[in-house]
């Protein structure tokens, strides 16, 4: 154990290989993975549990368990356990072609929650019971405390809700994370809830260190492997465009005094939009920024590398492996101004309304009435889920949605009649913005909202579509207040599907 990264002689003992390890989780139990964003998920044990299900599968025995995460994780997890069709019940978010496909042919059952809502209705018994917890770690104290990995996620809970629990302990994961996290201990259930008390974006409100309950630790496992770290493109034309709209509407919105000179505590989503929109806010007028998210990719890591960006706070890291080369030579000043959080944290709307944050989220469509679908297409295919932008869009300060105005190549608006799926309704959605423009959607009625919407973010060759369904509702829907046809909103959406133009 001279190289290792396990200081606690009890749980040393338990070291085997991941086989071994794998061979303990029985079928049917519900296994809690740390893992967010292809940062912190078990490298090892996932794939052999795979193995072993289809071992099992080839003699003709059915193998499958629960899989609940932080977030999305990585082919060696999801994509491993769902190509041997091993998950029975997937939650709360993923983004793996293999489990979409599976969700997508009703081969696998899937639920997305609010990322914010996991841990909770764990505590609360909702979603059963947690058996197997198998939990990445940076490294073990000698009284057996855990130091979190690259993401916290839904580990804490994890942890102290498993009655048997499987450590990964990743001596690939940089020793320096220690003390970056802010584990928080203090929450409690219904009726003895007191308020979380963090007020500043920075704040530290818990420990540097995960609790664990040495008794129930089954298993030990070394590796060292790296992160799943996906590239980011560069900013296309699209999102350079998008970005000078949100970095013009909150110039604007200082000069108004709604917003303070170094705004508020920013959230970015996923992908590469959300990504732009920083490299935007990077090279902006805006200074002493601060960051309260649920992931931090390469853009903010440019941002605090270059000074505008104070502090942020997030669950996990979701770097590209330059961003994560460039975090790891430097971890210890990256350290003093990034606090990584339980994703219940990061995500807790008490906190964000509190704080008052800027959140920014992709969307797959929006409709002329502000709804935003962000998970699935037409209708009923999952993308990937609703991840935290629901816990952000309704207790924001500023909900801002975006997407470029069409997909497919042009074949498609992201702008339509009514969307096919709502995540987001029109009383969470403040701002919407393509590369056509932004409409801003506050103090505006449902039918002021239609005209804007479509005036500034539908593309110019679906405008007319919009504006003559538009106003034929208003003069034939029984109601004018939201007026729609219902006959057919969903004729834009089958139309669509078989490749007609509007
Ligand atoms: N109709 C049909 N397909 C559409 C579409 C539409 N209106 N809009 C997008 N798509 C397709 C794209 O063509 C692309 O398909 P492909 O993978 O076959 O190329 C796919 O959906 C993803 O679109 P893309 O433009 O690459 O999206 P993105 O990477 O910016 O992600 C979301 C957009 C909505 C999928 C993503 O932001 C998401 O998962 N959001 C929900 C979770 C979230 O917001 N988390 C952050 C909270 S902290």
């Amino acid at each position: 154990m001279s190289e290792s990264r396990i200081h606690c002689a009890a749980l040393g003992a338990k070291i085997m290989t991941a086989d071994e390890a794998a061979a303990l989780i029985p079928s049917g139990v519900n296994v809690g993975m740390s893992g967010f964003t292809g940062s912190g998920y078990p490298k090892a044990v996932p794939a052999a549990l795979a193995r072993r299900i289809e071992a099992e599968n080839a003699r003709g025995q059915r193998f499958r368990v629960g899989v609940w995460t932080g977030a999305s994780t990585a082919p060696e997890l999801d994509g491993a356990l769902a190509k041997v069709d091993g998950i029975e019940m997937r939650l709360p978010y993923q983004s793996d072609p293999v489990c979409r496909e599976r969700i997508n042919a009703g081969e696998m059952e899937y639920i997305d929650i609010h990322l914010s809502h996991v841990a909770q209705f764990v505590w609360f018994g909702f979603l059963g019971k947690l058996d197997v917890a198998v939990v990445e770690v940076a490294g073990i104290l000698p009284d057996g405390r855990l130091i979190p990995s690259s993401s916290v996620g839904n580990n804490k809970t994890w942890l102290e809700q498993a009655d048997k629990i499987i450590l990964e302990v990743n001596s690939w994961q940089n020793p320096r994370l220690e003390g970056m996290h802010d584990i928080y201990y203090g929450t409690q259930l219904p009726p003895y809830r007191k308020p979380i008390p963090l007020v500043g974006a920075a704040d530290r409100i818990g420990e540097p260190y995960l609790r664990c309950d040495p008794d129930k630790v089954i298993a030990v496992v070394e590796t060292r492997s790296p992160d799943r770290n996906s590239a980011f493109s560069a900013p296309d034309e699209n999102s350079r465009r998008i970005a000078g709209h949100i970095l013009e509407f909150l110039q604007h919105e200082v000069k108004k005094g709604r917003l303070p000179a170094n705004l508020l505590p920013l959230q970015s989503g996923v992908g590469n939009i959300a990504n732009a929109v920083m490299a935007g806010l990077n090279e902006g007028p805006f200074e002493n920024l601060s960051a309260y998210t649920e992931v931090l990719q390469d853009g903010m890591l440019e941002m605090i590398k270059s000074g505008k960006l104070a502090h942020a706070s997030a669950t996990a890291f979701s770097l590209s492996n330059g961003a994560l080369a460039e975090l790891n030579a430097d971890l210890d000043r990256y350290r003093e101004r990034i606090v990584l959080r339980p994703q219940e944290i990061s995500n807790h709307p008490e906190v964000i309304r509190r704080l008052g944050v800027i959140a920014m989220n992709g969307m797959i469509e929006a409709d002329i009435y502000g709804n935003v679908n962000s998970t699935h297409v037409m209708g009923s295919k999952i993308m990937n889920g609703i991840g935290g932008s629901g816990d952000f869009a309704r207790n924001a300060y500023l909900s801002i949605f975006m997407t470029p105005s069409q997909a497919k190549g042009g074949a498609i608006s992201c702008i339509v009649p009514m969307v096919s799926h709502v995540d987001h309704t029109e009383h969470d959605v403040q701002v919407l913005v393509t590369e056509q423009g932004l409409a801003d959607l506050r103090g505006l009625s449902p039918r002021q909202r239609a005209k804007v919407v479509i005036d500034n973010c539908a593309h110019p060759d679906f405008r007319p579509a919009l504006r003559d369904y538009q106003q034929r509702a208003l003069a034939q829907a029984p109601g004018r207040h939201t007026p729609h046809l219902l006959g057919e909103v969903f004729d834009w959406h089958l139309r669509a599907l078989r490749g007609e133009r509007m």
